[in-house]
């Protein structure tokens, strides 16, 4: 120990309501806000409801709100506040369950009606490095939810219901620039998904614990391409010849 102590501001409470409750923790160096909040839950408050599982930044269980910022709890270190009072909260853009859990079902249901990968091709499939590379950052995404969390859109409380935020661009603009796929999506990223009501705010990429660069690599040119192929006269014209 540090022969410190540090103390913590955490919601207690549920969907219909709460409080935050002050708990003092003897301060080990190193520790993390999970620690923190494990230490409560063992020590000092046995019925505090907290959701986590890999301790290592991989799970993306372990979201919570951090002096109103989303963080992974298990990546945040409690000496980063020296000084400063430490509030933790459940992620807000979703229904709260209990303490720090809340409900994040609905990323799930927008989730299963993405169209999925679909190809005619037979694996293995031959695939060229560069587009392995570019691949790889939308597959890092750990589904902390937490750029959902962040996104003024969704956080309004979901004020467009169409709205699939952040995360489910990153999905789609996976599956989009997969070569080997044979779907198409971006009539859906602009009638189902809402893709226009992003307006580029960028916070959903700051918080992204992974790195993803979710606006510039992700919506951005998803963007690009619903314009392209929406607002481009030409199209349009081939569109009303063809039927579609
Ligand atoms: Fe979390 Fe980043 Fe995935 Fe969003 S894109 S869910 S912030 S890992
Ligand atoms: Fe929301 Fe990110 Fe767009 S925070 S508004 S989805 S850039
Ligand atoms: Fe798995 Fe924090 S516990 S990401």
């Amino acid at each position: 120990g540090t022969g410190r102590t540090a103390k913590l501001k955490i919601f207690r409470g549920d969907a219909s309501g709460g409080e935050e409750v002050e708990y003092e923790i003897p301060l080990v160096e190193g520790m993390v806000i999970l620690d923190a909040v494990l230490y409560i839950q063992a020590h000092q408050a046995n019925d505090l409801a907290v959701r986590w599982n890999c301790k290592a930044a991989h799970c993306g269980s372990c979201s919570a709100e951090i002096n109103g910022i989303p963080r992974l709890m298990c990546k945040t270190r409690v000496e980063e506040f020296e000084g400063r009072e430490i509030h933790v909260g459940p992620m807000r853009a979703f229904p709260v369950i209990k303490d720090l859990v809340s409900d994040v079902s609905w990323n799930y249901e927008v989730s299963s009606k993405i169209t999925p990968f679909t190809t005619s091709q037979k694996a293995p499939f031959t695939m060229y490095e560069e587009d392995v590379e570019r691949l790889y950052e939308p597959k890092k995404c750990i589904e902390c939810f937490m750029c959902q969390d962040v996104c003024h859109v969704l956080r309004t409380h979901h004020k467009h219901p169409e709205f699939a935020g952040p995360r489910f661009f990153v999905r789609n603009q996976w599956l989009e620039m997969h070569p080997m796929d044979e779907a198409d999506r971006l009539g859906d990223l602009k009638e189902k998904n809402g893709l226009g009501y992003c307006n580029i705010t960028k916070c959903c990429t700051e918080v992204c614990p992974v790195g993803i660069k979710i606006t510039d690599n992700s919506i951005i040119p998803l963007k690009e391409r619903v314009a392209d192929e929406y607002y481009d006269p030409a199209r349009w014209l081939m569109r009303k010849i063809q039927g579609r």
